[in-house]
């Protein structure tokens, strides 16, 4: 990891501060020494957003909308928190009906609480609520009863199937011979309803992400992405990394995914959309009947909302798209729901002043940490103007990785199943516990500290973990009080 952990620092710490190489290294391929004295933190680090950023470290931290929007957009974040936070149901005579039958949640912010993240299991049982149990089968029979994912609750009956997890403890230690343990959660079938699920079937257990700042990580050009990607490790730092796939609902082709644990939703709205339809039963354009992603028919047409609206004028008036669909999410509410996730704040860091904080930060990018957790950007120009042109630090490359297989999706039987999850971005992550009042990190939440996620990291972060485990405590804990800043 030496190679990459030199010029890191030198890329994500820019001019504003002074850096020499170790005299008894010396080459490039040594140890970096960063002088933090006079620490004047470069506009990214302060401002991770650009002027988006809101600095507000209380429970409402997620929930603010970007400094910067204009008034016609506030109107339309105001409408949007609105269908964010009802509870939709199967009653007809609601205004916000066709929940269901099968949904895990009747909210967005059932599982996005607060836009924040929902926890994750707290020791051996049933999945908490936000959770989400995607199955992926070759077996036909199986998608067309169960659909996309195993969903935890019915307007009707018996729910598809109640998912039980159990820990394993792995054990470890540091260099200097302090013992860790981690937990590994197996996963099994307690019930299902439907046909027998197959052994080699794969469940993929997700805990629900914090939302702050996607419209911008949506704004980081494909460019930029293809520059960072090296799926064939030609710099040979052991770091790969490729750009996301998803498929594009309207154009049915692949398109580069940015969002969810794999990278593998292109856009918000289309991420929103599929929510509402495997999480909550709703309907959209994006997946106009009940047997969309259950190999039935399912015919699409248009395209994104987003693509269709214009702003009219400062009264929060839209122009309606050209070929509307009702649907159970009509457009309009779709729309509304897109730029409110879109146009949640980033939060400010804390305690830049300290210099612990700072000694972190060092030793974050000597650990090659950055290499992932990735930036600076500029924005590319969107139709959000606040968001257009923003220089961001999300600390992510937006590539998939893959991080060994302790952290591998796993077969019905129990089976891992290579995985590559997507770099998640540490922007805000220090104000997770204060907005959700607890910590679960990683996409299952295995991790309940920062210290487990970044020691569950291996196969192409494997270098990355070893210099943490190779730290003094005392540099370990300065690491972890930098993630708290942000
Ligand atoms: C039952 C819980 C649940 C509900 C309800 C739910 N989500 Fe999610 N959400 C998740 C999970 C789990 C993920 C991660 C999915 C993945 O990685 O594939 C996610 C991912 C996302 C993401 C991507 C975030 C990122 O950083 O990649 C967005 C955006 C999102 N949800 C928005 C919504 C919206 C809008 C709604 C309401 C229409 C909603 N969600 C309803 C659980 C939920
Ligand atoms: C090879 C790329 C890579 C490197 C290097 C890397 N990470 Fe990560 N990191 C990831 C990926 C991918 C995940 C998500 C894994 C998962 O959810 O299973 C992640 C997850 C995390 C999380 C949990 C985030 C969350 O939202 O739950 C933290 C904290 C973290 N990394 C910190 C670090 C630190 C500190 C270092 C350096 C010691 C580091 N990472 C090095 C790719 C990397």
């Amino acid at each position: 990891m030496t190679p990459r952990a030199l010029r890191l620092p030198a890329l994500v710490l820019g001019l504003t501060l002074v850096i020499f190489a170790c005299g008894n290294r010396g080459d490039e391929q040594g140890i970096a020494d960063v002088d933090l004295s006079g620490f004047d933190a470069p506009t990214r680090l302060l401002r991770p957003g650009g002027m988006t950023t809101a600095f507000d470290d209380s429970e409402r931290a997620f929930s603010l909308t970007a400094r910067n929007v204009n008034h016609y957009e506030r109107q339309v974040f105001a409408a949007g928190k609105a269908i964010f936070e009802v509870l939709w149901t199967a009653r007809e005579s609601s205004e916000f009906t066709g929940l269901g039958p099968d949904f895990d949640a009747p909210a967005c912010a059932s599982c996005h609480a607060d836009d924040g993240r929902s926890p994750g299991p707290s020791g051996d049982g049933p999945m908490p609520l936000g959770m989400v149990v995607k199955l992926s089968t070759d077996d036909p029979s199986v998608i067309e009863a169960y659909g996309p994912g195993l969903t935890s609750s019915t307007t009707d009956g018996e729910p598809e199937a109640r998912i039980v997890v159990s820990f394993e403890t792995v054990s470890g230690e540091f260099d200097d011979g302090t013992p860790y343990g981690l937990r590994r959660p197996v996963y099994s079938v307690e019930t299902s309803r439907g046909p027998e699920i197959p052994d080699d079937a794969v469940l993929r257990v997700r805990v629900a992400p914090q939302l702050p700042g996607l419209g911008l990580l949506e704004l980081i050009s494909v460019d930029d992405l293809e520059n960072l990607s090296d799926p064939d490790d030609r710099d040979g730092d052991g770091i790969s990394g490729r750009l996301g796939r998803a498929r594009d609902a309207f154009l049915d082709i692949d398109v580069v995914g940015r969002f969810g644990w794999n990278g593998d939703q292109p856009t918000v709205e289309q991420q929103a959309a599929t929510a509402f339809f495997n999480e909550m039963g709703l309907t959209s354009r994006y997946f106009p009947a009940p047997e969309c992603g259950r190999g039935g028919d399912c015919v699409v047409t248009g395209g994104p909302v987003t693509s269709y609206y214009e702003p009219s004028g400062f009264g929060g008036e839209v122009v309606g798209a050209i070929d509307p669909v009702e649907g159970e999410v009509g457009d309009d509410r779709l729309y509304q729901l897109t730029i409110y996730t879109q146009v949640l704040a980033v939060p400010g860091p804390r305690d830049l002043d300290d210099p612990e904080v700072q000694r972190g930060w060092e030793l974050f990018n000597y650990a090659g940490c950055a290499a992932c957790h990735a930036g600076p950007y500029v924005t590319e120009r969107g139709p959000i103007q606040g968001l257009s042109g923003q220089q961001i630090q999300p600390f992510t490359d937006l590539l998939v990785h893959d991080l060994g297989i302790g952290l591998s999706d796993q077969t019905v039987g129990g089976e891992p199943v290579p995985t590559e999850w997507r770099t998640p971005p540490l922007w805000g992550i220090g104000l997770l516990d204060t907005v959700g009042g607890q910590l679960s990190l990683l996409h299952d939440g295995r991790a309940r500290g920062y210290e487990e996620a970044i020691l569950w990291h291996d196969g192409e972060a494997a270098a990355s973990a070893a210099a943490y485990r190779a730290m003094s405590a005392s540099d370990r804990d300065a690491v972890i009080r930098f993630l708290e800043s942000l």
